[in-house]
């Protein structure tokens, strides 16, 4: 596990079970989000990959990324005219919205005969035109992507392992409530041969569990951002919009 120099005090252990059980290692404490100075210890805004703009029709900033109280990470989606169009995968996309993109500094990787485990609470919306998302996606190449959790506009919740574009294992989920907090849970594990086990949790309720193929040793990019049209439909809401995160951990298995 490839860490930045983080100060000492971040790099906590946790104790397991079973004394003869090899401890977990927090990456990311549950403290991130208690005010700006520890968010932006760990975290950059926009797209960790550089660039302000991605799949859909929101240009991200800092400006719409804040710590709305202490614990909570709060990015916020506003409609605007006049802005240039995105360009993605050769096609323009109109940009209808700014709205926030954050990136950890770390990047993650499933060690062989190892894990990680992500966790979180949101409150994110469902409504037509509006994609937050908590994900996790290649720093060279691509795939590896596991979207830990999105919302396309739809009404439900999203878990999404992909092996290639087109071979993708995807559940989707009812979604209920969506103003109330939701806790997600995403544990990536080393199953031999190269392939990494993903089982995802909602609300403490095992969901699915999918297989990413050739993931351990991969470095991934662990994303938080509210994207919106899209893949979550047009036009979307002539209001603004949140997405809220706390809670957030990240520990090795
Ligand atoms: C992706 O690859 C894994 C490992 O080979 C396999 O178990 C899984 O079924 C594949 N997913 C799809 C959608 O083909
Ligand atoms: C919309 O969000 C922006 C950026 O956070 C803020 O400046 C503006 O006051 C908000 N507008 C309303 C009507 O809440």
């Amino acid at each position: 596990m490839h860490l930045l120099p983080l100060s000492a005090a971040l790099l906590l252990t946790t104790a397991s079970a079973s004394p003869h059980h090899k401890r977990a290692t927090t990456l990311i404490p549950k403290t991130v989000f208690d005010n700006t100075a520890n968010f932006e210890q760990l975290f950059n805004y926009n797209y960790p990959w550089g660039g302000t703009t991605h799949n859909g029709g929101a240009r991200m900033d800092k400006a719409h990324v804040a710590i709305s109280s202490p614990g909570v990470l709060t990015i916020t989606a506003q409609p605007v005219k006049g802005q240039p169009p995105a360009t993605h995968a050769g096609k323009q996309i109109p940009i209808n919205y700014l709205s926030g993109a954050v990136g950890a500094k770390q990047r993650f990787t499933v060690p062989q005969n190892g894990g990680l485990v992500f966790s979180a609470s949101f409150q994110a919306t469902t409504a037509k035109g509006t994609w937050p998302a908590f994900w996790l996606t290649a720093v060279q190449g691509w795939p590896p992507e596991v979207d830990m959790a999105e919302w396309k506009g739809s009404g439900k919740i999203s878990f999404n392992t992909f092996n290639t574009s087109s071979s993708v294992q995807a559940r989707d989920v009812p979604y209920p409530n969506p103003e109330a907090w939701h806790d997600v849970k995403c544990q990536l594990k080393d199953n031999g041969g190269g392939v990494v086990q993903v089982k995802y949790w909602l609300n403490g309720v095992e969901v699915t569990t999918h297989y990413g193929r050739d993931y351990v040793g991969k470095a991934l990019y662990l994303v938080i951002n509210l994207q919106m049209e899209g893949s979550s439909g047009t036009p979307g809401p002539s209001k603004n919009t949140t997405y809220s995160i706390r809670n957030l951990e990240v520990t090795t298995l």
